[in-house]
């Protein structure tokens, strides 16, 4: 999806994840309503969802798509790097990064997203896969980190 288009429709989900959000002050809700918006209303999003930090062992959590690897191997594939490095990454094909964890043969790009607790700490991310090659752009990593801080406001 072109940039400017991409651009339109997170403006116009931000607004509607704003007033979603206001239900309720718990957490939980609010990730499971982000993730089931976005999963459903960005149509080139094949896996949606949040793996955290659990035990030390990086987890999933809430998510929308096909049935997702439960623990990630320390320090390896982009969510560790993400969280590791503690900045979102963009990836345009998953297949040239080393170590990428393949849950699903199918996904081919992918943006992961640091997310932090209601202290600023990084607790874990938002990892978001497409079928298709270079389906990220820094609108989408813009977006995302914005819409991440609707889970605390
Ligand atoms: N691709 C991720 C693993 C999680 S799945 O994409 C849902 C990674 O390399 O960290």
């Amino acid at each position: 999806m072109e940039d400017s288009k991409k651009d339109g429709r997170y403006g116009r989900l931000y607004k509607q994840l704003s007033e979603l959000v206001k239900k309720s002050d718990n957490a939980s809700a609010r990730m499971a309503t982000i993730i089931a918006v976005l999963h459903h209303k960005m149509d080139y999003f094949f896996w949606t969802g949040f793996y955290l930090i659990a035990d030390g062992k990086m987890t999933v959590n809430m998510y929308q798509g096909p049935v997702a690897c439960q623990i990630l191997e320390k320090d390896k594939g982009v969510c560790w790097a993400s969280y590791n490095q503690q900045k979102t990454l963009l990836v345009e094909d998953v297949h040239q990064f080393p170590d990428h964890i393949a849950c699903d043969s199918r996904s081919n790009s992918e943006i992961v997203v640091p997310f932090k607790n209601k202290a600023g700490e990084i607790i874990g991310v938002l990892d978001i896969d497409s079928k298709d090659l270079a389906s990220f752009s820094e609108v989408d990593a813009r977006w995302l980190e914005k819409i991440l801080e609707l889970v605390w406001e």
